[in-house]
């Protein structure tokens, strides 16, 4: 146990040090970059993000947070890849890491690689961009789905105007008619019926459901190569959530972009996603397709997470819940960040943190349960 002294001596060298780095950071974001630092080649053609070892930090007063802490996945495309964890495992840090969207000069990438293939045919690398570059990416080829629809949606402009704008910028050359009526039919896609009027209605004109409706509908707008939906029917209620999920349930067979799905709820994965990510701590803890995950779970948490699905419960049965708390993202152990939650615990578990151990093409895992098939 620290004294009080010696805490107070930590925390002043805390402030020290992030001042140092802010510093740095901004004569950083300052210069100009060349072409040459984030241009880079697709491992894989037939993937449109491939995110390698993404490092995402918080420097804060009391100590770094390892929001992301080296995680390594790919976004094919026209697929939808669901990302799972449990709160505060750093799911929405990572899409924040892919739009750059970091809350600065605290949040920084410090590490990894996020390859983005370009409409145009180039690759690069979105954590080294020019923020000019960025704003044309989140416009043209990324967008994203939140939560609160209004954190998206301005109040004091139509929602017609505000889908015409997304257009407009992303197509510069067509007419204004043109734009209007695409935006009216964006909003006929999205299953708002009487289109025309909702197009002259404001954002607090419509309910919750009819407000995130109005969102997807100018995500499409930009009709990107990638949509992130970070948990896009968790503010909704119960028969709004269904509706929603089914309206991105058909466009994602309508449309041809890849989508990165955010969720707490594996119901959804399971109908939605081709392939799961299943994050604890800041780091990936398995992966595969969503066949790999749904019918062969490994790692004691994906168990877990299963047990804890409302629907797995019979009547009467309480509903499970997986014991004690993620650890303290700032003071994180050298072993297994599941190992004081872990059921199935031996010795080896002791050991520096686990690999990610390939299980079969598609499937990984990272605990040392399946270390013979690493071998
Ligand atoms: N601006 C910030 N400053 C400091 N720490 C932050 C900041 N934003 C996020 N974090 C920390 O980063 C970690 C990952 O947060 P993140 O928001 O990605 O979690 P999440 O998986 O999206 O959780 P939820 O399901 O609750 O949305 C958490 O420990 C969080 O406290
Ligand atoms: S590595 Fe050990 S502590 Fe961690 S999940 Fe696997 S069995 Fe449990
Ligand atoms: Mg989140």
């Amino acid at each position: 146990m620290l004294s009080d002294k010696e805490r107070n001596r930590q925390l002043r060298q805390i402030k020290k040090d992030n001042l140092r780095r802010y510093r740095q950071f901004g004569r950083k974001q300052g210069r100009k970059i060349a072409p040459e630092e984030y241009e880079v080649q697709m491992r894989d053609p037939d993937n449109l993000v491939e995110i390698d070892d993404l490092q995402t930090h918080f420097f804060t007063d009391i100590g770094t947070v390892r929001a992301v802490d080296g995680v390594t996945f790919d976004i094919p495309r026209g697929r939808t890849i669901g990302v799972v964890g449990e709160s505060g495992c750093g799911k929405s840090v990572t899409s924040l890491s892919i739009m750059r969207l970091l809350q600065e000069p605290q949040g920084q990438i410090t590490g990894g690689q996020v390859r983005f293939s370009l409409r145009d045919g180039k690759a690069i690398d979105l954590t080294k961009a020019p923020l000019k570059m960025m704003q044309h990416i989140r416009g043209n080829e990324i967008s994203m789905i939140f939560q609160e629809p209004m954190t998206t949606l301005n109040p004091v402009f139509t929602v017609g105007s505000q889908i015409d704008e997304v257009s407009r910028l992303h197509s510069g050359r067509m007419k204004k008619a043109d734009i209007r009526k695409r935006s009216v039919e964006l909003l006929r896609l999205v299953g708002i019926a009487n289109a025309e009027r909702v197009y002259r209605m404001y954002p607090h004109e419509l309910s919750g459901g009819m407000r995130q409706r109005v969102v997807i509908a100018m995500a499409l707008a930009c009709d990107p190569q990638l949509i992130i939906a970070d948990e896009p029917t968790t503010a909704l209620d119960v028969t709004i959530q269904a509706q929603i999920l089914d309206l991105m349930r058909s466009l994602k067979d309508r449309i041809n972009s890849s989508i990165m799905l955010i969720t707490h709820d594996l119901g959804v994965v399971a109908e939605m996603a081709d392939y799961v990510v299943v994050m604890y701590a800041g780091r990936i803890i398995e992966q595969g397709t969503t066949m790999d995950i749904f019918k062969n779970p490994l790692h004691p948490y994906t168990v877990g997470l299963m047990k804890s699905r409302p629907n797995m419960i019979e009547e009467g049965e309480k509903l499970y819940s997986i014991p004690g708390n993620v650890p303290n993202p700032i003071d994180l152990p050298d072993h297994c960040y599941f190992r004081n939650r872990c059921a199935r615990c031996i010795a080896k578990c002791s050991d520096p943190y686990p690999p990610l151990i390939p299980i079969s093409d598609t499937h990984k895992v990272a605990c040392w349960l399946y270390e013979e098939e690493r071998r």
